[in-house]
């Protein structure tokens, strides 16, 4: 999937490897194992094809995702560190969520399955005081599922990642971040 021309730009300045993705893949297994959750893959229910990944996942402690504290209720669960500090030390009380479809698959809402399966995980089985998503400004696509499954916008982190109509990475490219605390989910 993300050999897939639509996909991979999101993601870094080339096409990953055969043995990158299973690298990938190697830590997502690994990270279900010791914190209990990372991305799923999702099938097609007739055909059984791939037709992309996504869900929850724990992130880092110690990396540009601080920046997310301000978007957070200031109070000890948002900094917290998971028990378990194997394959990374972890946030122990909020979770990421992302989506990525096959293009093929692009436009008949799996992505939007794939999200609300995703906080229906994290709220209602790992009861997580919140989820966080986070995209390039400019990636109009994921922004959009973010609205429609009810994530709000909060504002903007800087991270390693793309501008808009410039080759390459850089280190301070805009994300724009949406968020849905465990109060808003219950109401
Ligand atoms: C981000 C990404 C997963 C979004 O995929 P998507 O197909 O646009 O999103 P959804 O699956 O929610 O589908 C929504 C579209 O399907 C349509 N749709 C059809 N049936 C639908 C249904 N039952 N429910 C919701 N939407 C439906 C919507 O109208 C919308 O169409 P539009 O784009 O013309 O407005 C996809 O663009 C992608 O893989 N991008 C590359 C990877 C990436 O950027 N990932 C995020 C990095 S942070």
């Amino acid at each position: 999937m993300h050999h897939d021309d639509e996909v991979w730009p999101w993601y870094g300045p080339e096409k990953p490897s055969l043995q990158e993705a299973e690298q990938w893949a190697a830590f997502m297994g690994v990270s279900w194992r010791s914190h209990g959750v990372h991305k799923w893959i999702a099938y097609d229910r007739l055909s059984g094809e791939v037709v992309g990944r996504g869900g929850v996942s724990r992130t880092p402690v110690d990396d540009d995702r601080g920046q997310m504290y301000a978007f957070l209720p200031a109070e000890p669960w948002a900094r917290a560190a998971h028990r378990i500090r194997h394959p990374i030390v972890a946030h122990a009380n909020w979770l990421e969520i992302g989506w990525a479809l096959r293009h093929e698959f692009w436009g008949y809402g799996y992505a939007s399955e794939i999200g609300r399966a995703g906080l229906v995980f994290a709220f209602e089985v790992l009861g997580v005081q919140a989820v966080v998503s986070c995209t390039v400004r400019h990636n109009a696509h994921s922004r959009a599922v973010m609205e429609r499954i009810g994530m709000r916008y909060a504002g903007e982190i800087r991270s390693r990642g793309k501008f808009e109509g410039i080759e390459g990475l850089q280190d301070d490219a805009p994300f724009a971040v949406h968020v849905l605390l465990r109060r808003d989910w219950d109401r």
